[in-house]
């Protein structure tokens, strides 16, 4: 039995150790075999039994040792035992895994060929569970620990790189975050400046404004100021033109005689023929400033000598120049001539103020003094009722109501102001002559000629192709006239 075991055991290829420990087991069971025969022969024989303690001892002694060898060689039995159904599920185990492994490689081939039916997958499944029963399932546990213990150490790594780089990248923001936030306060701090100079800025606008307006206002002041001034002078020099009219002059009516040279080409006469039309003056409380300086002018001689002549036609008046218009600044001459430079010297060529009354208005035959503002000295003769153009621009304003704007624009151009819709002085009025008048109003422009003036503009359109030569103009004592006086010679 025992040799039976050791041939067992070494077919299993036990190790070298193991064999030794059997052949001293083998040793010992035979030794405790052969014993009892002994032992009988000694119990048989009374005379061996001399030296009984002895023997008695070494007998017990070595019955124990054999009891105790016996029983570690049960012992050592039941381990090979168990160690060899050990070896053999380790590898029955391995057979399983190995066959379930062809298996599978079988079934992944089949598969991936595309020849594996749904019996065959049953057949492989049902194969294979079988097979997995068959492994033992501490081993399996055991790979599946290892297998979960890897799998959870791969899984614990890629979890703690995820949490370096979300911490990474945690700490990108926050030093994002913080450049963001200096650059915010830089913004604030810029802002704040800003809003600081602007509120400096402000102050000082609004100290601005409040000088402004305490300048406006005192200008305003003065503006009205100026004009109560300006309205007192204006009465003054009416009440002293008055006084002086009343002194050198009388109370009038005062009559002028304006004798003109008709220069008829139809007379073949040699003698020059002198033709007279009478002006009568406005009552001298009416107009007493534009009167003196009219009559001023005649007393001076002004109008009798040198160059005056009634030169423009424009169709609504007929206008005397007492220097050649053709020299006048408006048709870029130089305004030469006598006596036009003397009136200037004496300081009577024109008016001080726009002298008006609305109880005298520019109509048909009345004369006005040309040129706005500081009319004069050119006069003129209205062949139309002018009151709405010459006279002053409230009249026009309450006249032409929504047409006034358009009417300033027809009339003086786009960027007209207040002084030339100031009105003309008005002052007296022809009474007698009409049919010279009306003569020279005949005359034709150069404007009216095919050929037309030559690039001259407006004005000089509408100067006569032949003036009138002014021959003298007097103030008359009397009512009578030169020409009168001149027929009465005659007679
Ligand atoms: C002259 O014109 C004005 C203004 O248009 C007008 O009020 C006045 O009656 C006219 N005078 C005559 C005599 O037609």
């Amino acid at each position: 039995m025992v040799l039976f075991t050791l041939f067992t055991a070494r077919r299993f290829s036990l190790t070298t150790s193991w064999l030794n420990l059997l052949r001293l087991l083998v040793f010992i069971c035979i030794h405790i075999h052969n014993q009892p025969v002994a032992s009988a022969q000694d119990t048989s024989s009374p005379d061996k039994a001399s030296e009984p303690s002895r023997s008695i001892d070494i007998l017990e002694a070595e019955a124990r040792t054999a009891r105790e060898l016996s029983y570690a060689a049960a012992q050592l039995r039941k381990d090979l035992s168990t160690c060899q159904s050990r070896v053999q599920s380790v590898q029955k185990g391995f057979q399983n895994l190995y066959s379930t492994h062809l298996a599978n490689v079988d079934g992944l081939r089949k598969c991936k060929e595309g020849i594996l039916g749904a019996q065959e997958m049953e057949e492989l499944e049902a194969k294979l569970a079988k097979l997995n029963d068959k492994v033992d399932p501490e081993l399996m546990a055991e790979a599946q620990q290892t297998e979960d213990d890897n799998k959870r150490r791969l899984r614990y790594e890629e979890i703690a790189s995820k949490h370096k780089e979300l911490i990474l990248s945690l700490e990108n923001q926050v030093k994002q975050l913080r450049l963001r936030e200096k650059a915010w306060e830089r913004t604030i701090s810029e802002l704040v400046a800003r809003r600081d100079l602007l509120e400096r800025r402000e102050g000082a606008w609004e100290r601005t404004i409040g000088e402004l307006m305490g300048e406006v206002e005192v200008r305003a002041k003065r503006e009205s100021w100026w004009e109560g001034m300006k309205m007192e002078m204006e009465a003054r020099i009416g009440a002293l033109s008055k006084i002086g009219v009343l002194e050198r002059f009388g109370p009038g009516p005062h009559q002028i005689s304006v004798v003109v040279d008709l220069d008829d080409e139809q007379d073949t006469s040699s003698e020059p023929k002198h033709s007279e039309f009478i002006l009568e003056l406005a009552p001298v409380d009416v107009m007493p400033h534009s009167i003196h300086l009219f009559l001023s002018q005649i007393a001076e001689g002004y109008w009798s000598r040198g160059t005056p002549a009634i030169v423009i036609n424009p169709g609504h008046v007929l206008q005397a120049c007492p220097h050649p218009c053709l020299e006048s600044a408006s048709l870029g001459g130089k305004y030469s001539g006598d006596p036009y430079f003397e009136m200037k010297k004496a300081g009577i060529d024109a008016v001080s103020f726009q002298e008006y009354n609305p109880n005298y208005p520019h109509e048909k035959y009345t004369i006005g003094l040309a040129g706005r503002p500081h009319s004069g000295p050119e006069f003129y003769i209205n062949l139309a009722n002018n009151t709405l153009d010459h006279g002053p621009v409230e009249q026009r304003k309450k006249e032409l109501g929504a047409r006034f704007e358009d009417y300033v624009k027809e009339m003086f151009g786009e960027d007209s102001d207040d002084k030339v819709l100031e009105p003309d002085p008005c002052f007296g009025k022809v009474v007698k002559g009409f049919d010279v008048v009306d003569k020279i109003a005949e005359r034709i422009t150069w404007g009216s000629l095919p050929t037309k003036g030559e690039g001259g503009g407006r004005l000089y359109d509408h100067l006569l192709v032949r003036p009138v030569k002014i021959v003298s103009v007097s103030i008359l004592d009397a009512k009578s006239s030169i020409v009168d006086k001149a027929s009465n010679d005659e007679l």
